[in-house]
């Protein structure tokens, strides 16, 4: 366990009563963070994240409400939950608009020592538990990035010594059966680079680039993408139309992993008797690449589509992928100053669409 306190957040323009709220709430594990007024207050909530904040609603310049609402408009203090202390029929008479954003109370003044503290402890305990939450996630994804980089030697002697026998074996049959082991490896080495880009998308600051852009062209890329796919898929039809200024600086690796994944999807989900067709288009300010592919994805699917593990439908996990290859794709095309979309219907089909802005440098 961490040793970093949960914090609460007190706000009234009475000392007295901040010296009695914090007499009332003090325990082991909590800080006690106290303003006096809501500017005060809004310092506080930029450097301390806070599990809870009672706000007295009378109070000068800024009164609770007020505070509130501007707590309600900024991303990191959105969910804080909040609680009132209010005198009842003096106060403010208007509506507190917030209450859809998360937990929200009221506590008649004079306040009851036993209502508050209970009420108090709940959050105190709701904090701790999700912190012990992320410990153990963190743990998990931790697990899961030491084991993959753990089997990535096995599995490279296992390759290694199936090449060495390819060269020793003149069976037809026998052949076969290596092949499949050797393309049943490669997809076990593709899913372990999945895992490993996830945990560091987790844990480090994102999957992780080579520092060296270098100036390339997004038209080779994809041709080189889609030649490697056509050699075990020679049965079906890609086309590829580049048009304009295609050259832009990135990361070749991650981009070709880009281009290899939407086209390995439209592969493997699309529908087989369609062909599959990738459009370059490139202009002054971005390069846009659509990959269009026959087949619908499900409406339901679609909003969590770019989320790991989250687009899989029963029917393509037979296919053996991990669900994480649109969402490492994403990643890739945004540290691009890019995006990745997409767009599906039974009319049209499936088009995923990738904006790279260009570089010159
Ligand atoms: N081009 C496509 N056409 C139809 N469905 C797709 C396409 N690309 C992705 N999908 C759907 O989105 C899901 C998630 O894709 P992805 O993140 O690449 O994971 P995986 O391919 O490992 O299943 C797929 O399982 C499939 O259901
Ligand atoms: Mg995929």
């Amino acid at each position: 366990m961490t040793s970093e306190p949960i914090k609460f957040l007190l706000v009234d323009d009475t000392p007295e009563n901040l010296v009695a709220l914090e007499a009332l709430l003090r325990r082991d594990g909590l800080k006690l963070l106290v303003a006096r007024t809501g500017s005060e207050a809004l310092e506080l909530l930029l450097v301390h994240d806070v599990a809870l904040a009672l706000l007295d609603v009378q109070m000068p310049v800024m009164d609770g409400f007020e505070l509130a609402e501007l707590m309600r408009g900024a991303e990191r203090t959105k969910h804080v939950p909040i609680i009132f202390l209010t005198a009842g029929s003096r106060d403010p008479q208007r509506v507190f608009k917030g209450y859809e954003s998360g937990a929200v109370d009221f506590l008649l003044k004079p306040i009851a020592p036993l209502i508050l503290k209970s009420k108090a402890d709940v959050f105190f305990d709701l904090a701790c538990q999700r912190r012990e939450l992320s410990a153990a996630l963190r743990l998990n994804e931790m697990f899961v990035g030491v084991l993959g980089h753990d089997l990535r030697n096995p599995l490279g002697a296992l390759m290694a010594g199936a090449e060495v026998l390819r060269l020793q074996i003149a069976d037809e049959g026998q052949l076969r059966t290596l092949s499949r082991m050797k393309s049943a490896s490669h997809r076990m080495k593709e899913m372990i680079e999945q895992l490993l880009d996830l945990t560091r998308a987790r844990l480090a600051d994102g999957i992780g680039f080579s520092s060296a852009r270098k100036a390339l062209d997004i038209g080779e890329l994809v041709q080189r993408a889609v030649e490697e796919l056509r050699a075990t898929n020679p049965d079906r039809e890609i086309v590829i139309e580049a048009d304009g200024d295609c050259t832009t600086w990135g990361d070749l690796d991650r981009l070709l992993q880009l281009f290899s994944n939407l086209v390995g999807n439209a592969l493997h989900h699309g529908t087989p008797q369609t062909l599959i067709s990738v459009r370059i288009a490139g202009d002054e300010r971005e390069i846009v690449i659509r990959i269009h592919n026959g087949g619908v994805i499900p409406p339901e699917l679609l909003p969590a589509i770019f989320e790991p593990f989250r687009g899989r439908t029963n029917s393509a996990s037979r296919s053996g992928g991990l669900g994480l290859g649109l969402f490492i794709s994403q990643q890739i095309a945004r540290a691009h100053d890019g995006d990745l979309g997409v767009d599906s219907s039974s009319a049209s089909g499936t088009v995923f669409t990738v904006h790279l802005s260009r570089r010159r440098e």
